[in-house]
């Protein structure tokens, strides 16, 4: 049933440009995206005036990437937050306010104790999940699915992919409901994001860099990811995704913090991954690459295709398609995904079922 891949990981993330076609599949219709199940008139989604997503871990992640989407296109104010931190103090909840659940398992004890306390507070609640009739989408408002179908990997990466692409389908519901997109913005946004599925293909059709990257880093004690706007998100997640399935260390950090205290862990060889792709802050990104090699550190760029000066600065270079930067992080997720799996393998470990961790996590 592993569909002739060596384990469930690897066959899950081949599955990711599938995911990204069924997730989109029927959403715009006439210009103008269509999502009933959502149940909110143009006219409430318009009073929106405040959004929190809140998540555990990897959909936390997905959480961390809609941020700059809802703000950027919709410029509603979102703030991103961990679950078990939300259900214990006391946001500030308005009936304007909008709380949207992401959770691939529908059933993880935090998120399902945010939402009720968010809806006790008079929140709409909007769920984000990969299980039909799961309690987080039989708690909500209005649900979501984003069509991953079974994740069994313990390690989230197709789930991950089906949230990222379901929250920029809200993103842009929010920005066409409060017109701070036009229709033909919203078609050609949608456009691009359906053309991501063939560019995950093309990413997934060769991974010898990404493999090549990962043996040079499998033996390190720790490593560093990095990134800024839609990178520094992306990060974080290529660290915990490498950490889970591999057990080695690492830690993500907005690039323009490296001084601020990483910095100091770098010395010979020490690996600092970087998503380094075509964005408004590229050239600071690279000023970054640069601090880096001067101490040593082994750079592995992850960049557009067609970016030569990058090599200047890294040791490796994984390159994925041009896509705008506002859908970079669905891009830029899988050769990360690809790079943990590697080095877990190298590392013996078995990738499907890594120690300590659950598939769901149902009690605090
Ligand atoms: O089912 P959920 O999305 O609510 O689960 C949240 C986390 O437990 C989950 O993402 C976890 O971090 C995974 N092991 C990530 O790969």
């Amino acid at each position: 049933e592993k569909g002739g891949y060596p384990d469930f990981m690897m066959k899950e993330i081949h599955e990711q440009p599938r995911v990204i076609r069924d997730t989109l599949a029927g959403r715009l219709v006439d210009g103008h995206l269509a999502i009933d199940e959502l149940d909110l008139s143009a006219e409430e989604l318009n009073l929106i005036d405040r959004v929190y997503v809140i998540a555990c871990g990897t959909s936390y992640h997905a959480g961390l990437i809609a941020k700059n989407l809802v703000e950027g296109w919709a410029r509603i104010p979102c703030e991103v937050e961990v679950a078990s931190e939300f259900r214990y103090r006391n946001p500030i909840i308005t009936p304007s306010t909008l709380v949207v659940a992401v959770s691939q398992s529908g059933e993880t004890a935090d998120t399902l104790a945010a939402i009720r306390d968010a809806r006790v507070k008079g929140a709409k609640v909007f769920g984000i999940t990969n299980v039909v009739g799961s309690p987080v989408a039989r708690e909500s408002d209005g649900v979501i699915y984003t069509k991953a179908n079974k994740e069994i990997a313990v390690a989230s990466t197709k789930s991950f992919l089906g949230q990222v692409v379901s929250l920029t389908l809200l993103a842009l519901l929010l920005a066409q409901s409060n017109s701070k997109l036009t229709t033909n913005q919203v078609r050609l946004l949608f456009g691009e994001l359906a053309d991501t599925a063939e560019q995950v293909e093309d990413i997934l059709s060769d991974t010898a860099a990404i493999d090549e990257a990962a043996l040079a880093c499998k033996d390190a004690a720790s490593a560093l990811f990095i990134g800024r706007g839609m990178g520094a998100a992306v990060s974080r997640e290529g660290a915990l995704k490498l950490k889970e399935i591999s057990y080695l260390h690492a830690e993500a950090y907005p690039a323009g913090e490296m001084k601020h205290g990483p910095i100091a862990l770098l010395d010979e060889g020490f690996p600092v991954i970087a998503i380094a792709t075509q964005s408004p802050v590229y050239d600071k990104l690279v000023s970054n690459l640069q601090e880096s090699k001067a101490r040593g550190a082994m750079v592995v760029a992850v960049a557009t295709e067609g970016d030569e000066d990058i090599r200047q600065h890294a040791d490796h270079v994984i390159y994925i398609p041009k896509v705008r930067d506002a859908l970079s992080a669905i891009t830029a997720s899988v050769p990360l995904q690809l790079f943990a799996r590697a080095i877990a393998v190298a590392r013996g470990c078995d990738v499907d079922q890594p120690r300590n961790l659950a598939k769901s996590v149902t009690v605090e």
